[in-house]
């Protein structure tokens, strides 16, 4: 008996504390801060899936109107192929028919009548490059452009280049030179466009650089691809507008080279061609030095 009552002391002395009462206390207000995180949990949730929703319903409205997009960027894409196609007819009548005043089967003309026939060639000729070069970039764009691969000779197609070239290079007292190896081996190319990529990189050296300047071909063999050169002693190209060039339209904003004409889809096509065939273009510039655009196109053998 003695026992049971000392031990109930014992409990009840435990039991009754201070510091039991305000542990109770303690634990019962935990517990209504656990309770009211709870709800505040609970709300958030709620508001995160309405959030959701609402992300969801912006991301249905995103996608719609990025197909939209796509759909209107295709018939804007469609739109120019059809018109610069349909533009290529009548110029080439045209041309047709200047080609008829200059061979003389009209009777001879007089020196203002050769003039105004010479300009008008020009121009036709300058519309249908650009027209030529509309179609291209539409095709590229488009990804319908289509390669007619061929085994090729390089050093003919540039030796080629080099005679059309000449009459141009020495109206603008220029030198052009050419050293393409003869042993070079054979590339896998088509023909066409490789001479595309030549004659806007060609052309472009010609154009950007002043007289008594020299412009140079050269390639080199190396690991399955052949590396082309077309180097010039110009205006070179500002560091800031080098990594545009290539871009759609893009032309140095220098003041050496904008006063000269051009689309500025010249370089565009040519990266594009380029790469199409598997190769690689950079150029290296200095301003007041020169640029050399350097590409490569792999060889007849490297069929990967
Ligand atoms: N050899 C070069 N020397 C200096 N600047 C160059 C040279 N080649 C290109 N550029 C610069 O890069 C720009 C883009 O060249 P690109 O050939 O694309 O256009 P473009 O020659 O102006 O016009 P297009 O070739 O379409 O008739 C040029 O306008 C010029 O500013
Ligand atoms: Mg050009």
């Amino acid at each position: 008996m003695k026992l049971v009552r000392a031990r109930a002391d014992f409990l009840r002395g435990f039991v009754n504390t201070e510091e039991d009462d305000s542990a109770l206390e303690e634990l019962s207000r935990q517990n209504r801060d656990l309770v009211q995180v709870l709800s505040e949990l609970e709300e958030k949730r709620e508001q995160l899936e309405r959030l959701n929703t609402k992300l969801e319903e912006s991301n249905n409205e995103l996608n719609q109107a990025n197909a939209q997009l796509r759909e209107l960027s295709a018939m804007k894409e469609e739109f120019l192929a059809l018109t610069t196609h349909d533009l290529r007819s009548p110029l080439a009548v045209i041309s047709g028919v200047i080609n008829f005043f200059t061979s003389g089967r009209l009777g001879e003309l007089t020196g203002e009548q050769k003039n105004m026939v010479s300009m008008m060639e020009r121009n036709t000729q300058n519309l249908i490059e650009l027209v030529n070069d509309l179609l291209d970039a539409s095709k590229l764009e488009s990804g319908t452009m289509r390669l007619d691969l061929a085994t090729i000779e390089l050093r003919g197609l540039t030796d080629d280049l080099r005679q059309q070239m000449l009459p141009l290079a020495a109206e603008k007292g220029i030198a052009l030179e050419e050293s393409v190896p003869e042993d070079l081996p054979p590339l896998r190319a088509d023909r066409a466009k490789l001479r595309r990529v030549l004659v806007n990189l060609i052309s472009n050296a010609l154009k950007f650089t002043p007289r008594g300047g020299r412009v140079s071909v050269s390639a080199a063999p190396e690991r399955g691809l052949v590396r082309v050169s077309v180097a010039d002693t110009g205006v070179g190209i500002p560091a800031e507008d080098v990594r545009d060039i290539f871009d759609k339209y893009a032309q140095a904003r220098s003041r050496a080279t904008r006063s000269e004409k051009g689309t500025g889809l010249g370089l565009y096509i040519t990266r594009q061609l380029v790469e199409l065939h598997g190769g690689h273009i950079e150029v290296h510039s200095e301003v007041g030095r020169g640029s050399t655009f350097t590409f490569t196109i792999p060889t007849a053998g490297s069929d990967e």
